[in-house]
């Protein structure tokens, strides 16, 4: 962490004891250590407040550290949805949301996102979180077109995938999908996009 990281985290998105203890359990149950951080949380409340989030598609709970930082920006009768393929993962993340208190307006989905996306076709979301595999971001975004209202925000971390994104060099798959997904965000006339250079990078767009 650099040191206008550590001002900003320290200012803005200090954890209290529930995120803390969330993030030392994953560690020790062996979860990847791939939360997004405390200020990527910080900003993803502040994009829910923007637009006004009632609901929420997150797509990769992991242990439901974002999806904590995200409970706490809803109203009472919020809701997330949260979309995971390995069950032990959910199953780490459904417990730890109990215990903080926010379980009630969490639905964590187990399976792969691209077969549970289908079932969500129809429905309205304010704003939709991706932070799964990034070889199918190109699909997600179109997904997230789909599900998000006018108005609405899409957000995806790591959108600078490690610097990888920057390096013409770098031809595999998940990066080349980083790679589109940008371009994507950058230019499709429906989205007003921007990637900020926090952590490994968060792109946003407001649709519509
Ligand atoms: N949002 C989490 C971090 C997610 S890490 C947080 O900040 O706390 C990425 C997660 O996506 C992992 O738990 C991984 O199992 C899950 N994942 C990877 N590919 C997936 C897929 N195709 N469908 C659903 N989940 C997936
Ligand atoms: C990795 C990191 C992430 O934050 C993520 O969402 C998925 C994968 C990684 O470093 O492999
Ligand atoms: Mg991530």
């Amino acid at each position: 962490m650099d040191r206008f990281e550590s001002y900003v985290g320290g200012l803005f998105a200090p954890e209290d004891p529930v995120l803390l203890a969330l993030r030392e359990d994953a560690d020790r149950a062996g979860l990847p250590p791939i939360a997004i951080s405390p200020d990527t949380g910080r900003l993803l409340q502040v994009i829910m407040r923007a637009v006004g989030a009632r609901r929420v598609l997150e797509v990769g709970t992991l242990g439901g550290y974002s999806a904590l930082w995200m409970a706490r920006a809803l109203p009472a009768d919020g809701r997330i949805v949260t979309l995971e393929s390995a069950p032990a993962h959910a199953e780490f993340a459904r417990r730890h949301l109990d215990g903080a208190g926010v379980g009630a307006q969490v639905e964590i989905r187990i399976g792969n996102a691209i077969q549970l996306l289908p079932a969500l076709d129809g429905e309205r979301f304010d704003l939709v979180f991706l932070d799964a595999d990034k070889e199918p971001l190109p699909t997600y975004l179109e997904w997230a077109l789909r599900l998000v209202r006018p108005g609405g925000a899409i957000v995806a971390d790591n959108a600078l995938w490690g610097g990888r994104v920057l390096d013409d060099r770098v031809t595999d798959e998940a990066t080349l999908a980083v790679r589109e997904f940008n371009r994507r965000l950058a230019t499709d006339p429906r989205i007003t996009g921007i990637v900020v250079p926090t952590h490994d990078g968060v792109a946003i767009g407001i649709v519509g």
